[in-house]
């Protein structure tokens, strides 16, 4: 490759980079990219029970925790300055079903929790995931019919999950489920019913992954997929032209952020995102580059402090605004130290 000596003048030895960092006063001031805490939002997985914790051992630090619990832990996120956090819902076996009505229910787990939130920390953002997967059988993201993941019967219950969640007082609706047109719909949904300042935040970019297997372990739908796939809906892990197809979709549709996921190994979907749309790009450092992370660190084999710090700002400055992590409450404690120092 050559270097074109407009944009890049200069030579060794007049030129020597080495110069802007060769002290850390310096160096801060050369600084293209930063983090804050302002950047996490933080999921979390609830549970049924009282002043229960049960542990994940594929996420180690990210527990499933009672509703009375994770409003405690809520407190905390938001006095750290964390903005946002994500719920996601353990439902109990006997509450799935093919058709995942609990996913509608008023009094389902995610529409407790949200308005135990709301009671106790008005001030912080919550998003809730719209998808059938925690509340089916087979463990799919939609209903199936005819033995395949039909979108336009899904897109309907997908509505009413979505109003459900709105009406609990949910801020921000965050579809994962990639059915095509569900942006639109839920959109007009929310509109109809008078919520017009829910925010639709799109998972448009989410690959079929196997980063996602502690976050199914988590949430128990590992089980219920089987030996099943989600390939059908997710995307193909060897597109980056379909991403940018993808999100164009869903911003006319009405989003108003969308999202990349997983994160670490798809940066590069999040620049093009970035370059080519102008519009806030999320994106979700998911349960399995959490869980890597967390068992290398574990071993010793990377300092968990530096590496967590390192990947996240790698994420800003690949265009992200913000950073679904599981390890949002570490980032936060460390980056606030790290102030004080
Ligand atoms: C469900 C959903 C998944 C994740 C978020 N929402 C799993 C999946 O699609 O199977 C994964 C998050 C993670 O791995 O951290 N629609």
């Amino acid at each position: 490759m050559t270097i074109d000596s407009k944009k890049f003048p200069g030579a060794y030895p007049r030129t020597r980079l080495r110069r802007n960092r060769s002290s850390d006063w310096a160096r801060r001031l050369v600084r293209e990219h930063a983090l804050s805490v302002d950047d996490l939002i933080w999921p979390v997985f609830v549970h049924e029970g009282r002043n229960k914790t049960t542990l994940v051992a594929s996420m180690p630090g990210a527990p499933r925790l009672s509703i009375d619990l994770v409003v405690k832990a809520v407190k905390e996120a938001a006095a750290l300055g964390i903005p946002a956090v994500a719920l996601f819902p353990v439902v109990e076996p006997e509450k799935k079903s093919e058709k995942a009505e609990e996913s509608y229910n008023p009094e389902n787990l995610v529409c407790r929790t949200v308005r135990a939130i709301k009671q106790e920390v008005p001030d912080i953002g919550i998003i809730c995931d719209v998808a059938l997967d925690p509340y089916t059988s087979h463990g799919q993201d939609g209903l199936v019919i005819d033995g395949d993941v039909a979108n336009d019967a899904t897109i309907d219950v997908l509505c009413k999950q979505a109003l459900a969640q709105a009406a609990a007082g949910c801020d921000v609706i965050a579809p994962s489920d990639m059915m095509d047109g569900r942006i639109g719909a839920i959109r007009d949904a929310l509109d109809k019913a008078g919520y017009t300042q829910v925010k639709l935040l799109s998972y448009a970019a989410k690959y079929a992954s196997a980063f996602y297997g502690p976050f199914r372990d988590a949430v128990g739908s590992k089980q219920a997929l089987g030996k099943a796939d989600k390939r059908s809906y997710q995307m193909d892990p060897a597109n980056s032209d379909e991403a940018l197809r993808e999100v164009a979709l869903d911003i006319a549709e009405g989003a108003d952020m969308v999202m990349v996921k997983p994160g670490m190994p798809y940066l590069d979907i999040v620049r093009r995102v970035k370059d080519t749309f102008y519009v806030p790009v999320l994106a979700y450092h998911v349960s399995g580059e959490y869980a890597m992370l967390k068992a290398a660190a574990a071993n010793g084999w990377v300092d968990e402090r530096a590496a967590l710090l390192e990947t996240l700002l790698g994420f800003k400055r690949a265009g992200a605004s913000a950073i679904l992590t599981y390890a949002a409450l570490d980032a936060a404690r460390f980056l606030l130290n790290e102030n004080e120092a």
